[in-house]
C-alpha cells in the first residue's frame, strides 16, 4: 500500500475530518457501521463513530486468528528476570482471552462493569485486559509501582466488581509482593470488590481470602470460553488514571471505536510497521504506552507484540534491549529516553551491541519526557536507524506530534518531537488566548474537536474534565505543556505549566506528594519540586517546614516522610530527598514559588520574583540544597 505524503494527509485530516477518519475506519471490523463519523456538538466533547458497534478484542484477536494469522505469533513475553520466554499465536492468545473472559463472566462481570488489573509485566495482564474488552467490561490497569493508598483511591473511584492481580512482581534486586498491597488497598477503600483473581507466581505465594479470592489457574481450568460482546463505538473500553494536580488522580476514559481506528492508523502511518512484523514497546501495561502499543495497537494491526519483563540495565546488563531485539526480530522499538540514558551511562561506547544481530531494526521511537538532543544523537549514531522523538499524553492515547515514518514525514529536528500528526490541530497560545508567532513560547493547545481516541471525558467527572482541559482557552484543549513552534511546524515541548513532574518517564503530581508530606504530624507546610537528574530527567525533592515545638530531629522527620511516600504512593515516585527549611518562599498572595526553587536547585539562572514576600528565604534554600549536594546558585 502506498501512503500519501505527510502534508497531503495532514491537510486532508483537518479539511475534512469525517472523510479522513471514515476512510481510516474501513480498517476495522464493525458489527454495525456508524451513523455519523463525528458528532462535534456532543457534550462535554466530540464523539466519533456515533451509532457504530464493534468489539475491540475481536479486532485485536479473532479477525486475525480466523483470517489467516492463526499460527502467527501475536504475543511474545520475554522475562529477563525469570529467564523465560513464552509465545502465543493469535489462535492461542484468543483461546486464553476467551477462557479468562469466561472466568470473569462467571464472577458476574458483564458489559460496563469495571475490573481493576494490578499486575506485573506478565502475559496474564494483557490477557485480562483483552478479556475485559471481549465482555464489554471496562478495565482500569494500575501500575505495579503504586502502593496501597494509590490503588485504594482508584478502587473507590471506579468501583470494580473484580480485581485481577498476581502474587508478585520481580524487580532487579527484590521480589515485590503484590497481594499484601492489594489486601491493604481493599481494606482502606470504601468500595469492596466481589472477587479478586490472583495468579500465583512461584517466587512468592499469596495468601488467599476465602470466598473472595480466586486462583487464576484453577479458575481457567474449568472456564467456559466467552464470545465477544458487541458494544457501542462510544462505550468506554478502559479508564486509565493519571496524575492531576492533587492527590485525586484523573480517570482518563477511552472509547472503543475511535481508539481502534486511530491506533490501527498510527501503526503504519506513524511507526511505519506492517502487519506480520514484530513491534516492541518497552514500557509497562500500567501506562498509556503499554495500553496503546504493547497491547491494542500492534494486535489490532496484526503485528507480533513483544512484552518485556525487565529493565534496560541490570537485567542482567546494558545489552538487554539488544538481546531482545535480536532474539525476536524486532523492527521497531519504542521506549523512554531515560532508558537510553541508563544504557549509555553503563555502556557509553555501545560495546554490548556487538554481541547481537540488530539487522531487523528499522527505527527507534522515544516518548514520555523531553528527549535531550545528546541522547538522541547517541542513539542515532550507535543504532544507525532513524530515532524519532514523539510527544503525547495519557489523555490523547496516541501521538500528537511525531515524524511520521509511514508518511515521509521529513527529517528529525533534534530537540523537537516533530510536527503535528494528522488529526491534531496544534496552536501555541499566549496568556490572552491569541496564537503566537513561530519561536515564541506559550501554552501548547489543540483546536477542538480532538481526533479519534482522545479522551471524551474523565470518569464520572465531566465538569472536572471541562474545567481542567477546555476552560482556559475556549475552543481549545489545553495540554498543560509549554513550548514553541518553528516556522516549519516543528513543535518544541519544553515544560509543564502545572505541578506535574516527569520522573524516569513516569508522570507524578507534586501536589499528591505534598499531601503525603503535610499529613506528617510534625510537618506544618511542604513543597515538592522536580529537580534535574541526569538519569531520570527529574526527581522530586521535598521542602519541609516543621511545626513549632516539634520534638523530632530534622533527620527523623525526613526519614519518616521518605518512608511514607514510598508506602502511600509507591517506590515509583523515587522520593529520596527532603530538606527542612525555616519558611517556604511565597508570593505576597501566598503562592509557593516552586519554579524559582527548582531553578535554584538546578543551578540555573534565576531572578528574584517581584512578588516575593521575603527575599532572604532564597539564601536559606540555596544553603540547604548545597548541604544535600545540589548546586548552589551560580555554580
Ligand atoms: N512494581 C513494583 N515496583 C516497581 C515497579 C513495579 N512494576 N516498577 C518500578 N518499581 C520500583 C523500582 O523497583 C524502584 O524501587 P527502588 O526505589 O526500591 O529501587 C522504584 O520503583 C523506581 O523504579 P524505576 O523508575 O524503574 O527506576 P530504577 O532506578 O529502578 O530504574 C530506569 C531506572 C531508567 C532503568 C527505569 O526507570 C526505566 O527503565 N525507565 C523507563 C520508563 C518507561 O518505560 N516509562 C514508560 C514511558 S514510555
Ligand atoms: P503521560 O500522560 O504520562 O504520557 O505524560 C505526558 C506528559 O509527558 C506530556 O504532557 C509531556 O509533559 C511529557 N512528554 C511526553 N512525551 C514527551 C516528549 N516527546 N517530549 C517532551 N515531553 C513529553
Amino acid at each position: 500500500m502506498t501512503l500519501p505524503a505527510y502534508d497531503e494527509a495532514y491537510r486532508a485530516s483537518l479539511d475534512d475530518p469525517e472523510a479522513f477518519w471514515g476512510e481510516a475506519a474501513e480498517r476495522i471490523d464493525w458489527v454495525r457501521r456508524w451513523d455519523r463519523v463525528l458528532d462535534a456538538e456532543a457534550e462535554p466533547a466530540a464523539r466519533w463513530f456515533v451509532g457504530g458497534e464493534l468489539n475491540t478484542a475481536h479486532n485485536a484477536l479473532d479477525r486475525h486468528a480466523d483470517g489467516g494469522r492463526g499460527d502467527q505469533l501475536a504475543l511474545v513475553h520475554d522475562s529477563a528476570v525469570t529467564g523465560e520466554v513464552t509465545r502465543f499465536t493469535y489462535a492461542e492468545l484468543r483461546a486464553e482471552v476467551a477462557s479468562f473472559a469466561g472466568v470473569l463472566a462467571g464472577l458476574g462481570v458483564g458489559k460496563g462493569d469495571r475490573v481493576i488489573i494490578y499486575m506485573p509485566m506478565i502475559p496474564e495482564a494483557a490477557i485480562a485486559m483483552l478479556a475485559c474488552a471481549r465482555l464489554g467490561a471496562v478495565h482500569s490497569v494500575v501500575f505495579g509501582g503504586f502502593a496501597s493508598n494509590e490503588l485504594a483511591v482508584r478502587i473507590d473511584d471506579c468501583a470494580p466488581r473484580v480485581i485481577v492481580s498476581a502474587s508478585c512482581g520481580v524487580e532487579v534486586a527484590r521480589v515485590v509482593e503484590y497481594k499484601p498491597l492489594l489486601d491493604g488497598a481493599i481494606e482502606i477503600a470504601e468500595h469492596k470488590p466481589d472477587h479478586c483473581v490472583v495468579l500465583q507466581r512461584p517466587m512468592a505465594r499469596a495468601s488467599m481470602v476465602d470466598g473472595r479470592d480466586v486462583d487464576w489457574v484453577e479458575a481457567m481450568a474449568g472456564a467456559e470460553p466467552a464470545g465477544c460482546t458487541t458494544v457501542a463505538a462510544t462505550d468506554p473500553l478502559y479508564i486509565l488514571y493519571t496524575s492531576g494536580t492533587t492527590g485525586q488522580p484523573k480517570g482518563v476514559v477511552r472509547d472503543n471505536g475511535g481508539h481502534a481506528v486511530a491506533l490501527s492508523w498510527s501503526m503504519d502511518h506513524i511507526y511505519g510497521v506492517q502487519p506480520g512484523e514484530v513491534y516492541w514497546a518497552a514500557s509497562d501495561v500500567g501506562w498509556v504506552v503499554g495500553h496503546s502499543y504493547i497491547v491494542y495497537g500492534p494486535l489490532i494491526h496484526g503485528c507480533t507484540t513483544v512484552m518485556y519483563e525487565g529493565k534496560p540495565v541490570g537485567t542482567p546488563d546494558a545489552g538487554a534491549f539488544w538481546r531482545v531485539i535480536a532474539d525476536h526480530g524486532v523492527v521497531s522499538l519504542f521506549t523512554a529516553p531515560t532508558a537510553f540514558r541508563a544504557i549509555r551511562q553503563r555502556d557509553p561506547d555501545g560495546e554490548l551491541m556487538a554481541d547481537h544481530d540488530l539487522g531487523t531494526m528499522r527505527s527507534l521511537f522515544l516518548a514520555g519526557e523531553r528527549c535531550d538532543p545528546d541522547t538522541l544523537a547517541w542513539a542515532e549514531e550507535k543504532l544507525g536507524v532513524p530515532v524519532v522523538d514523539h510527544w503525547w499524553q495519557t489523555e490523547t492515547g496516541w501521538p500528537i506530534a511525531a515524524t511520521c515514518l509511514g508518511l515521509e514525514g521529513g527529517g528529525v529536528v533534534p530537540g523537537s518531537p516533530g510536527r503535528a500528526v494528522p488529526g491534531w490541530d496544534l496552536a501555541v497560545l499566549g496568556p490572552d488566548g491569541r496564537e503566537l508567532p513561530p519561536g515564541e513560547t506559550g501554552a501548547i493547545c489543540l483546536r477542538l474537536p480532538l481526533p479519534p481516541s482522545s479522551l471524551p471525558t474523565l470518569w464520572k467527572a465531566d465538569q472536572r474534565f471541562v474545567d481542567k482541559y477546555l476552560t482556559a482557552f475556549p475552543g481549545f484543549y489545553e495540554t498543560a505543556d509549554a513550548g514553541y513552534m518553528d516556522s516549519d511546524g516543528h513543535i518544541f515541548v519544553m515544560a509543564r505549566t502545572d505541578d506535574i513532574i516527569n520522573v524516569a518517564g513516569h508522570r507524578l503530581s507534586t501536589g499528591a506528594l505534598e499531601e503525603v508530606l503535610t499529613a506528617h504530624p510534625d510537618v506544618a507546610e511542604a513543597a515538592v519540586v522536580g529537580v534535574h537528574d541526569p538519569l531520570k530527567g527529574q526527581v522530586p525533592i521535598g521542602f519541609l517546614v516543621l511545626q513549632v515545638g516539634s520534638e523530632r530531629t530534622d533527620e527523623e522527620v525526613v526519614a519518616d516522610v521518605v518512608g511514607s511516600v514510598r508506602r502511600e504512593i509507591g517506590p515509583v515516585a523515587a522520593f529520596k530527598s527532603a530538606v527542612v527549611v525555616g519558611r517556604l518562599p511565597k508570593t505576597r498572595s501566598g503562592k509557593v514559588l516552586r519554579g524559582t526553587i527548582a531553578k535554584i536547585a538546578d543551578g540555573n539562572e534565576w531572578r528574584m520574583p517581584a512578588t516575593v514576600d521575603d527575599p532572604v528565604i532564597f539564601d536559606e534554600i540555596a544553603d540547604v540544597l548545597g548541604d544535600i549536594g545540589l548546586p548552589r546558585p551560580g555554580a
